[in-house]
């Protein structure tokens, strides 16, 4: 027992329980100066699933981080994922510049994409397994980064959101779209998905949107826009295929568009809908995820070049299945109901930046 717990505490001196959330620096093309924070689960699957998750106006990684369920899923299936950090002192992404828009073309969009290629080069993610997931802004950049980078991405899914292209303009904040008053056609829709990157041939991205009836920041019209949007990409009938009520929570209805295209709408529920990370990464694939492997001698050596900075494990460390696992404080999973605090939190900020 001493020797378990000198070791136990060498891991907490050493800071070896890896699991915390990491800035890098130097990670390629990134014309706007996104931040970019990574958490590697100390078990990994082999190799590793990445997810891209992108916060809220006002938000920041570490409060995405914080505030979301997909850490804690993270350690369950081994999975990576990158919080990038907004550059704009709003904390908003910006999902309005023709070059953001733009496949390999610029913007924070370009920059998220580089920590996506970043984390495959060095960390060994799995190409085949990228996926994003966002709230609010983070739910534009997520339509934004399926429509002009679907080579990159295997999914999306966007919580409270607009389509891609809808804040296009002058300006970071478009009312105008915000509001539900840019409306158009399915084909105008897709039409500016296929225009971010005209070259594309490949089997795009699954996508599932989600909205609440009741949200006065980014109004449910755009829920309807999003439809006609993702509808049109697939060539899906804006019929729903199955309609599912009460699902996954009272009050919601799933409409399955076909197996690339799900939308979610919430009954009464606010800026924004809660984040249902079960269901994400139920939609990713990601709980069927290999069993995580425990971090030891096989790690890969690229894996160690995350947590150099901060955290000694080596090749030397000999962490082994005898280690009792170190307990993680986990998220509690997203509320079922409109009124949980993050909810409250996120249309208070999102609100304010509305304006
Ligand atoms: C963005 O694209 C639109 C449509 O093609 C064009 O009218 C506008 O001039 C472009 N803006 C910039 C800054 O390039
Ligand atoms: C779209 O779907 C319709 C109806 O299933 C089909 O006739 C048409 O060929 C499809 N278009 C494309 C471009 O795949």
């Amino acid at each position: 027992m001493v020797f378990l717990a000198s070791y136990i505490s060498l891991l907490f001196s050493a800071g070896a329980y890896a699991a915390s959330l990491q800035q890098v620096t130097n990670f390629g093309t990134n014309p706007t100066n996104v931040g970019m924070y990574v958490y590697k689960p100390d078990k990994l699957a082999s190799p590793p699933p990445l997810l891209v998750a992108a916060h809220y106006c006002t938000g920041s990684a570490q409060a995405y981080f914080s505030g979301t369920p997909f850490r804690s899923l993270a350690d369950q299936y081994g999975v990576i994922v990158i919080y990038p950090n907004a550059p704009d002192s709003g904390g908003c992404w910006d999902v309005h510049t023709n070059a953001t828009l733009t496949h390999n073309a610029g913007g924070d969009s370009l920059g998220i994409v580089s920590m996506v290629r970043y984390a495959i080069s060095n960390y060994g993610a799995d190409a085949n397994r990228v996926f994003v997931v966002g709230t609010s802004s983070g739910a534009m950049m997520t339509n934004v980064l399926i429509g002009a980078y679907p080579d990159i991405f295997k999914g999306g899914s966007a919580f409270s959101g607009v389509p891609f292209g809808c804040f296009s303009g002058a300006t970071l904040w478009n009312s105008q779209c915000a509001q539900g008053q840019r409306i158009m056609t399915g084909q105008q829709w897709g039409d500016l998905v296929r225009a971010a990157y005209p070259g594309f041939t490949g089997i795009r991205p699954k996508m599932q949107v989600w909205h609440g009836t009741a949200d006065t920041t980014l109004y449910p019209q755009n829920f309807q826009e999003e439809v006609k949007q993702w509808t049109n990409v697939f060539n899906y009938s804006t019929t729903a295929q199955q309609t599912l009520t009460n699902n996954p929570l009272n009050g919601y209805t799933r409409s399955i568009y076909g197996d690339s295209f799900q939308a979610i709408l919430a009954q009464g529920v606010g800026h924004t809908v809660p984040e249902q990370g079960n269901d994400v990464f139920t939609f990713f694939g990601l709980n069927q995820a290999a069993s995580p492997t425990t971090v030891s001698t096989t790690v890969p050596v690229s894996t160690t070049t995350i947590i150099t900075t901060t955290t000694p494990i080596t090749t030397t460390t000999p962490i082994t299945t005898t280690v009792p696992p170190v307990t993680v404080p986990t998220t509690t999973a997203a509320p079922p109901t409109s009124t949980a605090a993050g909810t409250v939190a996120h249309w208070g900020q999102c609100g304010g930046q509305g304006k």
